[in-house]
Formats: C-alpha cells, sequence, structure tokens
C-alpha cells in the first residue's frame, strides 16, 4: 500500500470537512481526509466510539487503519464529537456516511439513520454549505433528501444536496479510500461539483479518474457495482453445483474462465459466497426498490443470485454432515473463521458464522476460532463455543472446516495440525487450502464443486489411530487433552 499522501489540498480552496457517522465507511473516511491535509470532524451519536476516536484506538479491525489515525490526530486536523450543532457550524462540506442496513421483515434498506442524519444537520444549517451522501441508498433517496432538507433547513432552497458513493472494501479500507479506482460525483448544480472538485482535490491530483453525473445515475452506480459483483461470485457458484452433480472441477472451470479478459478472474472465486454487510443487503434492497418503480423485470435475476448465494451454505452443512457419516449429533467441528471475509472483524450476515450456527443447531460441538472476529461473533452467536488459538479450536476435531480463508489458515501446517485433531477430515469452503498438501500430510480433503480423491495413507500412531479408518468417526474414543 502507497503511504505518501498524495499533494494537499489548495489552502484557499479546502473546504472544511464533517464526516457524519463515524463506522468502517465514516471513520475510515474522516481520517483519509484529515490526511490528505483536510480539517476534519467526524461525528457519531455513540459517544464512546468518539472516545475511542479521540483516544486514537479504531472501534473495529482494519489493518493500517490504526496507524493512519494516530498520524492525523498528531497533525491536529482531526476531532471527533457527539455535537452536530458544532459539525455544522465547522463544516463546509457534510458526508454522510451513517448505515442503511436492511429492514427487519421486508427487503428495503432501513433509511431511518440516513433520514436523521440528514434532517438534524439541515435544521442546523444557516450558510451555504454542500450536503453529501455516501451511504449506498435506493434510487430517488436524494432527491426525496433534498426536498426534506431544504424544507427544514433556515437556508431553504439553496441548500444543496450531492451524492458520491463509496466502493470501499474493508480490508482494503485504507488504500481505497486513498487510491480509489474512480470517484463519482452526483450533482444538481456546478458549484456543487466545484465544491466537491475542491473537497477530494489531493485524490483527483492523483489522475483518478471521474464520473460527473446526476443524483440517480450516482445512486445506481453504487447498487449495479455491488449486484454486478453478487452476480459474478454466484455464477461461478452456480457453476459449481453443475460441478457437484457431474464430477467436473470449479476450480479449474474458474480458472479457464479467468483467462478470457472479458470475463477476467477477479470475484470469480468458488465456495462459501458472500456476505457483510453491504452484498446481501444491496443486492435485495435494489431488488426491492426496481418493484417500488414497477420495474421489478429488470433486476428479478438478483433473487436468483441471492438464492444461489443461500444455498452455499445449506450446501455446505449437508457436504460436512455427510463427511462426518450422516448425523452431525456430537460430533466435534473446528470452525476455522466467523467473519464474512478475511481481514475484517464483520460477521454481519457472515457466511462462517451461519454455517457453525446450523452446525450447533444439529448437535454439532462446535469451536470457532477467528483471528480478529471472535468478540463479534459471540455477541451475536454466544451459544458457540470460541477458541482463543487454532490448536485450541483443532483439539480433538472429527471435522475441520475452513469457513473464512485467513492468511493463519492457509498458512497452517497440515502435518502440525493433524496433530490436534482427532480426525484428518477437513472440509475446505473457501477452497483455499492446498488440497494436495493436506492428502499428502494425511487428511481427508474434501470441497464443494471438487472432485473427491482419497487421501495418502499415513502410519497409524497412537494419538491419531481414528483417522487410520479413513473418514469415519469414531465417537466413542476419549478425546485427547
Ligand atoms: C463490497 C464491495 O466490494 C465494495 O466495493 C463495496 O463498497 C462494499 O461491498 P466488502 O463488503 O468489503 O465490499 O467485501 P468484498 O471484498 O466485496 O467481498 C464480499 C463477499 O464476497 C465476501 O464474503 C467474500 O468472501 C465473497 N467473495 C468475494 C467470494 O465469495 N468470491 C469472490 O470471488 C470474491
Amino acid at each position: 500500500m502507497s503511504t505518501l499522501p498524495p499533494a494537499s489540498p489548495s489552502p484557499e480552496r479546502a473546504p472544511r470537512l464533517t464526516v457524519i457517522g463515524t463506522g468502517y465507511l465514516g471513520a475510515t473516511h474522516a481520517v483519509a481526509m484529515a490526511y490528505l491535509g483536510f480539517e476534519v470532524l467526524g461525528v457519531d451519536i455513540d459517544q464512546r466510539k468518539v472516545d475511542l476516536l479521540n483516544e486514537g484506538t479504531v472501534p473495529f479491525f482494519e489493518p493500517g487503519l490504526p496507524e493512519k489515525l494516530d498520524e492525523a490526530l498528531a497533525s491536529g486536523r482531526l476531532r471527533f464529537t457527539t455535537d452536530l450543532d458544532e459539525a455544522a457550524e465547522f463544516g463546509d462540506v457534510h458526508f454522510v456516511c451513517v448505515g442503511t442496513p436492511q429492514q427487519m421483515g421486508s427487503e428495503a434498506a432501513d433509511l431511518r439513520f440516513v433520514d436523521s442524519a440528514f434532517t438534524e444537520l439541515a435544521r442546523r444549517i444557516t450558510r451555504k454549505v454542500l450536503l453529501v451522501g455516501k451511504s449506498t441508498v435506493p434510487i430517488g433517496t436524494a432527491e426525496r433528501l433534498t426536498t426534506l432538507v431544504q424544507e427544514i433547513s433556515p437556508l431553504g432552497a439553496e441548500l444543496e444536496v450531492a451524492w458520491n458513493p463509496e466502493f470501499l472494501r474493508e480490508g482494503f479500507a485504507v488504500q481505497d479510500t486513498l487510491h480509489p479506482d474512480r470517484l463519482v460525483f452526483g450533482v444538481t448544480s456546478a458549484w456543487a461539483e466545484d465544491r466537491l472538485r475542491a473537497a477530494f482535490e489531493p485524490i483527483l491530483a492523483e489522475g483518478t479518474p471521474l464520473i460527473v453525473t446526476d443524483l440517480a445515475t450516482a445512486e445506481l452506480v453504487k447498487s449495479a457495482a455491488n449486484s454486478f459483483l453478487a452476480t459474478k461470485i454466484s455464477y461461478i457458484n452456480a457453476m459449481s453445483e453443475v460441478c457437484e452433480a457431474t464430477g467436473a472441477d470449479v476450480i479449474r472451470l474458474a480458472e479457464a474462465l479467468g483467462l478470457d479478459e472479458r470475463i477476467g478472474s477477479k470475484f470469480l472465486k468458488p465456495g462459501l459466497g458472500f456476505g457483510g454487510g453491504c452484498l446481501p443487503k444491496d443486492i435485495r434492497s435494489f431488488k426491492h426498490r426496481a418493484e417500488e418503480l414497477g420495474i421489478g423485470e429488470a433486476v428479478a435475476f438478483l433473487g436468483e443470485v441471492d438464492a444461489i448465494n443461500v444455498r452455499r451454505r445449506l450446501r455446505t452443512v449437508a457436504l460436512i454432515r455427510q463427511v462426518a457419516g450422516g448425523d452431525l449429533m456430537g460430533v466435534r467441528v473446528a470452525a476455522l473463521g466467523a467473519a464474512f471475509k478475511p481481514d475484517s472483524d464483520d460477521v454481519r450476515d457472515a457466511p462462517a458464522l451461519d454455517v457453525a450456527r446450523m452446525l450447533y443447531l444439529e448437535g454439532a460441538i462446535v469451536s470457532v476460532y477467528d483471528p480478529e472476529a471472535s468478540v463479534n461473533a459471540h455477541r451475536v452467536y454466544p451459544d458457540l463455543e470460541y477458541a482463543a488459538s487454532l490448536d485450541q479450536a483443532l483439539a480433538g476435531a472429527e471435522v475441520t472446516v475452513l469457513l473464512t480463508e485467513w492468511q493463519e489458515f492457509r498458512t497452517a501446517d497440515p502435518a502440525q495440525m493433524g496433530e490436534q485433531v482427532r480426525t484428518r477430515t477437513v472440509v475446505d469452503t473457501r477452497n483455499a487450502l492446498d488440497a494436495d498438501r493436506f492428502r499428502a500430510a494425511g487428511w481427508d480433503y474434501w470441497a464443494l464443486g471438487r472432485p473427491h480423491t482419497a487421501p495418502v495413507p499415513v502410519p497409524v500412531v497412537a494419538s491419531n489411530r481414528s483417522q487410520a479408518a479413513g473418514r469415519v468417526v469414531d465417537k466413542s474414543a476419549d478425546l485427547p487433552c
């Protein structure tokens, strides 16, 4: 990752920025903008988060962000507050970065936080400033918010709203924010475009492509981009289902497809499918909005994309049940990973945690280990057993399941792992392990969409007697301590 800040903003043009909402998106944006040379005030309703950030602690796991937070705080250009009056007074450009989770009992996005941030800010605005939405919202939201804030604000019709979608990936948030592959400005006036150009001057100076557009297109770019990514993942996972039925190998298939430049290999990794706080809820909210607009047919396929993705979890549980001998009751499972992807502690709609929970509900004794997400996972599913280390999770396992492809798991030594478990049976739901190395170390390696090959026989030793009998689990034997 590049550590050099791009060109600093020109002092005479640099707007003072606020960032409303300091979650994964907002905290990163606030830190990055201060790091680039802007005066930034981060705002959140959560006093604890604000205190932590002011003390230099990032309240979630994001590689590289703590160091950049330290630098930004030391520069004196970044502060955090819960005071919206102060924010309204301070900012020339206000970025709204609050969450848009899925509504309970509906596929629609819950816009309460966005509406509240815009209206609470607007009623305090008395001079010409720009309100910029970065959150992912249904098309038409920015236009609706414009009417709303103009009604509320003392500034009236002079108050403008712009939309500037964010494409950052968790785990790469700092890099993606400082060096995005494109910027999109949804604006309704040349003045708003100029304000955004000033707010992103150092990034534009790097030659970052800029698309200036209307509000609806800017909103749509984000929904369309996330839908495309989700579709690509579900496409290869649908092909995996075909492989599962025919004995074909989805890894070789993905490799061959990806070499076609028109297709490309990115987001074509088959496995347990997508999760997290964005892709699942964004495709549902997009589909819901299209139905509201009377054009549901245009994106009806997203329902299938979602269904394929949800099926991955069920098929994974079925495979684990199968390799455990047809019944999970009392089977000790080492669940490696809980986060929705590596380098994140985010467990929102995490396929890993979902699978662990389903195994538990079928009676398995599940020991979950995640290098960073265990605390969050425990908060959501306190009933699962959480191990403090990889070895602890593996201890006595009859089936080992790789659920999130953390580097720690991908580089772990299969022979050493084999010493901890009771049965060397591994299910690689992310196609991330070296199957040959595992087989050579006597593991029975399983993955959806790939032909199953018997493990290389290993000499029987006292501590791993049960694995010599192949994948049949002897539930009566004593577990090693
Ligand atoms: C995503 C978008 O990438 C980002 O541009 C947007 O701003 C927010 O949503 P993020 O949620 O951080 O970012 O995760 P991403 O890296 O896109 O991964 C999403 C999910 O897809 C993960 O669960 C990942 O494991 C899964 N995935 C990804 C696959 O299953 N196969 C792949 O080939 C790629």
